[in-house]
Parts: C-alpha cells; structure tokens; sequence
C-alpha cells in the first residue's frame, strides 16, 4: 500500500482565546482505503453530507455501489489519516469521455469529505491533492467535478467546457470543472473533447 504524510501548518484557535492564535503542525497520513476502513469512510461521509430531509446522504450510497462496479480504481479511493482515525475522504473512479476517437477513460473526482471537527485545517486539500498525484502517477490524464469553483480552482480545475467536456451537469455552469493531469512516461494524451458519461451510480446524486 502506498503511504504517504504531509504536515500540514494551520493557524487555529488553541485554547482560550484571550491567549490567541498559534500555529499547529498536524501529521496527516495518506493512503488508500483498505476494508477497514469502509465504516469509519461511511461516518465521514454521512456527517459531511448530512442534510435535514434524509436518514442517510446520498454520497454514503453513492461510494458503496461505485466500490462494487468496474469504475473502482482501490489506488484511488484516498483516506487521510489523523492520530488512527480516518478524517478525509477523497475518491476518483473511472469515468468515460465520449469522442470521435471512440469512448476513452477519464476520472471524476467526488464525493470529497472531510469529518466536521477536523474541517478547514487542510485535510480535504491534502486529501484531494494526494488522490490527484496517485493517478498522475498511474498515467491518468483527464479529471473531472462537479463542486464549487472556489474550492476546486487550487488544484488548477478550471471550465470543463473550455476543455469541449459535456455532461448531464454542464448546464450548471462554472460548477462543471475539470483538470488535465500532467503527462507521465506512459505519453498518453487526454482524451479530446466530448461527453463525460458517469456510470449508474452516479445517479443516485
Ligand atoms: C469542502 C471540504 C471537503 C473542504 O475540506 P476542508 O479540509 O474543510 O478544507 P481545507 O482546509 O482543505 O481548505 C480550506 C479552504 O476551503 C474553503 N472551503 C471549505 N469548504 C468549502 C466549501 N464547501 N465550498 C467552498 N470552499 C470551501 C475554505 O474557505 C478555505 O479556503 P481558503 O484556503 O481560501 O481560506 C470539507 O469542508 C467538507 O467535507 N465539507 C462538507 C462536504 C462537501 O461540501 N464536500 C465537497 C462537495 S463538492
């Protein structure tokens, strides 16, 4: 398995607040999910998502179907790790981009969650950014999301229709994003412009 940490340095409230800011150094641990972590992933999902009108989001169900389809890639479903307890989540799965060279792959990133006391200290970012270097390295070229531009612009997703990519969700506008992945000694090019197809479970989202 391939593990990786990053420390992260935060400014946090420490303490009482007469005795101010300080920075803290958190040791993350990256790697991708193993069976163990299957529930602990659930819980993080669901606190993140969670929403008045559902017993369970949709997200939770979304992540145990695509880990049962062929769009699962395990290298790629991204834990982060913080003393012994999974914090952030960040999962990429295959995606097909429909072109007139014929349907090539792609990924999609999301869901992205982070467990709500350990939010904005730089875990989704550490999270997203790992998963994002895991298919660099495993030669992937093209990413897609659908999520808020001011989040996901860090990592360099810009307009996916600037890119010519179409899906059920273009029509959202600037939320509709994706990334080109720097290329790998594999040399393969992104896919050209066309439709993004998600697979079913997709539509349960
Ligand atoms: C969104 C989320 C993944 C971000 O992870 P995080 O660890 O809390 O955020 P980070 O510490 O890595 O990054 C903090 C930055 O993200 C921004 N940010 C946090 N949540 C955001 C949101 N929902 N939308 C836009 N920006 C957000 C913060 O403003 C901050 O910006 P700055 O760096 O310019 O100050 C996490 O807050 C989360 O799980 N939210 C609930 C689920 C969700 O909305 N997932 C994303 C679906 S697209």
């Amino acid at each position: 398995m391939d593990v990786r940490t990053v420390s992260i340095s935060a400014t946090v409230a420490d303490g009482p607040v007469a005795f101010g800011k300080v920075a803290r150094v958190t040791t993350l641990r990256l790697r991708p999910e193993g069976p163990a972590d299957e529930a602990p992933v659930a819980r993080v999902l669901a606190a993140a998502f969670a929403r008045p009108d559902v017993a369970t989001p949709p997200e939770v169900g979304l992540v145990e179907e695509l880990r049962h389809s062929p769009a699962w890639i395990p290298e790629l479903a991204m834990v982060a790790e913080y003393g012994g307890e999974v914090v952030a989540y960040a999962l990429l799965t295959r995606v097909g981009v429909r072109t007139d060279r014929g349907t090539l792959p792609a990924l999609a990133l999301g869901p992205v969650a982070v467990a709500r006391h350990r939010q904005r200290l730089g875990h989704g970012t550490a999270a997203v950014q790992a998963a994002l270097d895991a298919a660099t390295e495993l030669g992937e070229r093209l990413v897609v999301v659908l999520g808020d531009p001011a989040y996901y612009r860090r990592f360099g997703f810009g307009p996916a229709v600037r890119l010519g990519l179409t899906s059920p969700w273009s029509g959202l506008g600037e939320p509709w994003q994706a990334l080109v992945l720097p290329p790998s000694a594999s040399g393969e090019p992104p896919p050209p412009a066309g439709e993004v197809v998600f697979p079913a479970p997709w539509s349960r989202v």
